[in-house]
């Protein structure tokens, strides 16, 4: 019999929450406050807490933390009267595992307790394994030391053996991709295919098609019948990145793949069953998101079944060594350096930084002072101005932005990305290298940044074209470069991008 703690202030809602309980089989405590609730859990076990917020002696939230410090196995359900949607988004990250809206219905705690309850089980029952995760056949390693970063490895060693769909949620930049890779590359899936379909990227009226498909002439252009994502992914996993940008017609057709496994391709009349795990991931606030509307709660709440909140990098600053010792020895590697570390003054400042952009801003910084460094460290003088200002770097771009500041925008992470994704197309490319015989020798004046700078840029640029076959909104979006910014320096560096249709 599961053990639940209900923790309320209000005697009739105890009340009622407890029988409401009890009718279900659970064996039922009660605590009138968040001070008695937390002396409960550290003389007994339980397995579930149901607890208010605003209480006596000790509120809920509180008490979620000090609970949570005890034993983090134990599952947490906050009832609130949220009004603010900031509220909500904190106890999920202090570990709830949800909250109730109150007035809440019996119907809907109890269907949300034995969910939390199935999956804690799942996750308990499946093999620990060392945080020495594989990521299929890149190059990418996961980096994390800090204590955050370990609980997340071992939350991913333990999802990738369900099948049970998960969420992944965390600021751009904190490797959500990654945790999805990983959690395929390690179960039992991992030699079947990991498919990555990017929401956000795909025109709305293309992505249905796009995930299951269509018959011949289901619409004007419709000249080939064509399998979708979800068929050609069978049997392994589909990751479902940008998932809260997905327009609620399309939510609604998630939805049914969730419940039901199966989908109809656009204009077919008969339906196809696909056995795919999916992995979703978004940075949005879905919290928010349902509130107004934009986003279904009863499709949240499918996926949300195991959820995976990645810490931003601000938040784990004891990783920041090991990512950039990690860096350091790849950019090495890509650009045949010998780099030995960055100084403790470089690194110091590094750790001041607030990374709005996360490890992937962290990649382009070494990067970056990989190209302007000439010692055998990266000093303080070879970070960008945004992390030597301590000023957050504009890293998020969308394509129709227009920014004056485009150096701190060329993604060097994702070009590498592709190249890794698509490297057997392209194998005579090689990688991303940057000449720097280019820039002649040390004391001559080419050897300035500015020029360095633009040599660069026109490569890169080049470069991404290449890869992207010559198309202009292909490389913008895989190079992370705002069209417009694309297009200028294209004219400016006289490119032909025809040459490499
Ligand atoms: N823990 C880590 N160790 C090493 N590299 C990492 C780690 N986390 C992320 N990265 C690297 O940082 C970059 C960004 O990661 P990823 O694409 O997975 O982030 P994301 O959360 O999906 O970002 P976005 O929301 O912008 O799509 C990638 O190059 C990835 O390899
Ligand atoms: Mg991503």
């Amino acid at each position: 019999m599961h053990r639940v703690l209900v923790v309320d202030d209000d005697r009739v809602l105890q009340d009622s929450v407890r029988q409401a309980l009890e009718f279900h089989h659970f064996y039922v405590d009660v605590a009138d406050n968040g001070k008695q609730a937390l002396s409960a859990v550290q003389k007994e076990h339980y397995d579930l807490v149901v607890m208010d917020v605003n209480m006596p002696e000790m509120d809920g939230i509180t008490a979620l933390t000090e609970i949570k410090k005890h034993d983090p196995s134990i599952i947490v359900l906050i009832l609130t009267a949220f009004s603010n949607v900031g509220d909500a988004v904190k106890v999920v990250k202090e570990g709830a595992y949800n909250y109730l809206e109150k007035p809440i219905s019996s119907e809907n705690l109890v269907a949300l307790i034995k969910r939390a309850l199935k999956a804690r089980s799942l996750v308990e029952t499946s093999v620990f394994s060392a945080p020495s995760l594989s990521l299929g056949k890149t190059d990418d390693k996961f980096v994390g030391e800090s204590d955050v970063m370990k609980k997340v490895f071992n939350v991913i060693s333990k999802l990738s053996q369900v099948k049970t769909p998960v969420l992944i949620r965390g600021e751009s930049g904190t490797g959500k991709e990654l945790v999805a890779k990983a959690i395929h590359y390690n179960g039992s899936r991992k030699d079947e295919k990991f498919v990555t379909i990017n929401l956000a990227a795909i025109p709305d009226n293309l992505i249905e098609s796009e995930l299951f498909g269509h018959e011949k002439g289901a619409f004007t252009g419709a000249s080939e019948r064509k399998i979708g994502k979800f068929q050609y992914a069978d049997g392994g996993t589909i990751f479902l990145d940008e998932i809260g940008d997905v327009s609620p017609s399309m939510q609604v057709k998630l939805l049914r793949v969730l419940q039901e496994n199966c989908f109809t391709p656009v204009g077919a009349n008969r339906d196809i069953k696909t056995d795919v795990r999916i992995i979703a991931a978004s940075h949005k606030p879905f919290e928010e998101m349902i509130k107004v509307g934009t986003f279904r709660e009863d499709l949240f709440y499918r996926l949300n079944v195991l959820p995976v909140y990645l810490p931003a990098l601000r938040d784990r600053v004891a990783d920041i060594p090991f990512l950039v010792d990690y860096y350091v020895k790849y950019f090495n590697n890509v650009h045949h350096l010998e780099i030995k570390g960055a100084t403790d003054e470089a690194l110091e400042q590094l750790k001041k930084h607030s990374w709005p952009g996360n490890i992937r801003e962290l990649r382009n910084v070494i990067e970056h002072s990989f190209i302007i460094e000439s010692s055998d460290y990266i000093t303080l003088h070879a970070l960008p101005e945004t992390v030597k200002r301590g000023k957050s770097a504009k890293v998020e771009v969308s394509l129709d932005d227009e920014d004056e500041d485009e150096s701190a925008q060329i993604d060097f992470g994702s070009i590498k990305d592709s190249v890794l994704d698509e490297g057997k197309e392209h194998q005579n490319d090689g990688g991303f290298k940057f000449n720097f015989d280019d820039l002649g020798p040390a004391d001559s004046a080419a050897m300035d940044f500015q020029i360095a700078k633009e040599l660069f840029e026109k490569e890169f640029i080049i470069h991404a074209l290449k890869i992207n076959k010559g198309k202009i909104n292909q490389t913008a979006l895989k190079a992370n470069i705002p069209k417009k910014t694309l297009l200028r320096k294209i004219e400016k560096y006289e490119i032909n991008p025809k040459s490499y249709y």
